[in-house]
């Protein structure tokens, strides 16, 4: 783990400006919800495990913009197997700039696992990223998010809740049970931190020279079967993080983005 700053001008900031950390923030969903709450005034740290680069550039141009209001942690998540570790990952978080007042759990890992051919390695990384380290990141955070009346938004998936994603059950086991953490910590947390959570459909593809990369012809089943007929894109989850940021009376709500995907879904391939 390593805590790096990014500061291209050396001004203080208020401490009234409200800190959010957004994990896996470096590109894609997490990236547009870092520069989303950077423009409306946040300072933001952007977690990253292996995009350090693309996280550098992230927060440089956000610096740019405004002084010593991005910083980067880099980390990779299973550092919340070891207590130790994870305590040192909340002093640099919390030493970013002195308190936290939002967590975003973004970072996931996602990839089918057939039946036959699910190993233990799946289980731990898929239930590490998507279910185990936003359980005890949140309980170590709530200290500090307790000071400043803070919150939490978890990033979900339609296919967490009634309409399993085919091939993919290790996924959607993990991000059910990051579904039910966001419900249950809204009971343990009020009334001083809000938790809540976005469900997306397909808000972006995966890279095309990633392992799970698409072709047009899937691509296109996929729209023809959203009713809003388009991939959505990251800036509408963005949005939704921040409406649940600053909706002061919601708390174990989980919001659908996915262009009314869930109503034609019932468990399939794309
Ligand atoms: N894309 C969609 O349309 C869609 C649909 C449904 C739900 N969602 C959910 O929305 C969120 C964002 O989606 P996305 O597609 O933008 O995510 P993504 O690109 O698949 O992953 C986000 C980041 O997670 C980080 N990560 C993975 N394993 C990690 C580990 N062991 N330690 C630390 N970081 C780790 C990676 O950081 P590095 O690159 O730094 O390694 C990665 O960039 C996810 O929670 C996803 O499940 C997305």
């Amino acid at each position: 783990m390593n805590q790096k700053t990014n500061v291209c001008h050396a001004e203080n900031t208020s401490n009234q400006t409200p800190v959010m950390l957004v994990t896996g923030s470096a590109r894609r969903i997490g990236a547009a919800i870092v520069k989303a709450a950077h423009s409306q005034g946040y300072r933001v740290i952007i977690h990253c495990h292996r995009s350090e680069q693309d996280s550098d550039n992230l927060a440089n141009q956000l610096n740019d913009i405004r002084a010593n209001s991005a910083k980067v942690i880099v980390a990779d998540l299973t550092i919340v197997n070891d207590e130790t570790a994870l305590d040192s990952l909340v002093k640099n978080i919390i030493e970013s700039f002195g308190q936290l007042d939002v967590l975003v759990h973004n970072a996931s890992r996602f990839y089918p696992s057939p039946l036959g051919s699910i190993d233990r390695a799946q289980w731990d990384e898929l239930f590490l990223t998507n279910a185990k380290a936003p359980l005890l990141l949140s309980q170590a955070l709530l200290p500090y998010l307790k000071q400043r009346q803070g919150c939490i938004v978890s990033l979900l998936d339609i296919h967490a809740h009634d309409r399993p994603f085919s091939n993919y059950t290790v996924y959607n086991m993990a991000k059910a049970a990051h579904r039910m953490m966001v419900q249950s910590l809204a009971l343990e947390m009020a009334p001083e931190v809000r938790v809540n959570g976005v469900a997306p459909g397909v808000n972006i593809l995966p890279d095309p020279t990633s392992d799970q990369a698409i072709d047009n012809e899937q691509q296109q089943n996929i729209i023809d079967a959203i009713p809003m007929r388009r991939i959505g894109q990251p800036d509408e989850i963005a949005h939704s993080v921040l409406y649940l940021v600053q909706a002061n009376y919601v708390t174990g709500e989980i919001i659908t983005i996915d262009g009314g995907r869930s109503l034609t879904l019932a468990g399939s391939q794309f």
